[in-house]
């Protein structure tokens, strides 16, 4: 079956001392027992330290970004290789607030997952439909697109592994999230869609649901069947919380 994850996007949150806090009242919190993955996504600048002091824990760490190029001339980009040289097990790609406020677009983000996997990192693959979107009835459309480009230039072969995160923008910091059958139609649809080139892989990814993911939601949304756990954003930043959404990730195992 597929080990469900809490995956902590703290987007562009955190300090040494904030950070410091956070971990340490997390680890506290986090029962190992737990059978679910548990990752954090700090900015890149805390990647590192952040790493090394999570080496022996059960928390993994992963960059929010990364550049699609192995290195060179690149002024203020960051390479997969040295994310995975710091100690970072995963990166997101494509996340929304990237897509739009940075102009990536569905050939970059599958460049991006590629040059994740090059450096032996995990891709979280995010997608989802805004809410014009949604009221168009393209929210089908849009998830296709965008998982598309990544299967056509990556093949299916990885989703063994890599990681979806669907997140509808109209759910992200909005204290709106989709509701749990919502969110399943459309992580149902997913897997349907990367079966059509193999049931057995599609079997295996995990797929995220993130969107205004809190303690209060997080474990209708992570009863459904395709919903394998949350990529969590504002409710990331605070320990207890996080901590009872990790509680509720374990309860669905
Ligand atoms: P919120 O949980 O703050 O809505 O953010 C979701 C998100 O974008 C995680 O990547």
């Amino acid at each position: 079956m597929r080990r469900p994850m809490v995956a902590g996007n703290w987007k562009m949150h955190g300090s040494e001392a904030a950070n410091t806090a956070l971990l340490t009242e997390l680890d506290l919190r986090l029962r190992v027992e737990w059978p679910i993955d548990v990752a954090v996504f700090p900015p890149f600048v805390y990647l590192a330290d952040i790493a090394r002091r999570l080496r022996d824990s059960t928390i993994e760490v992963g960059a929010q970004n990364v550049c699609a190029e192995a290195g060179g001339a690149f002024t203020g980009e960051v390479a997969a290789a040295m994310l995975k040289d710091v100690g970072c097990a995963l990166v997101i790609v494509g996340h929304s607030e990237r897509r739009r406020w940075y102009h990536e677009d569905d050939a970059l983000v599958a460049r991006k997952f590629a040059a994740a996997l090059g450096a032996g990192l995990t891709p979280v693959l995010c997608i989802g439909e805004t809410l014009e979107e949604r009221e168009a009835d393209k929210t089908e459309a849009v998830v296709a697109r965008q998982l598309d480009a990544v299967l056509a230039t990556n093949g299916t072969a990885p989703f063994a592994h890599a990681i979806v995160a669907y997140e509808p923008v109209w759910a992200i910091g909005t204290g709106r999230n989709a509701s749990p059958a919502q969110a399943q139609a459309v992580h149902a649809f997913v897997r349907r869609r990367i079966a059509e080139q193999n049931a057995n892989i599609a079997g295996q990814t995990r797929i995220l649901y993130g969107g205004s993911v809190k303690a209060a939601n997080a474990a209708e949304l992570f009863a459904m069947p395709d919903i394998d756990g949350g990529l969590v954003g504002g409710a990331s930043l605070g320990a207890e919380e996080f901590n009872e959404i990790c509680a509720a990730a374990a309860v669905r195992h």
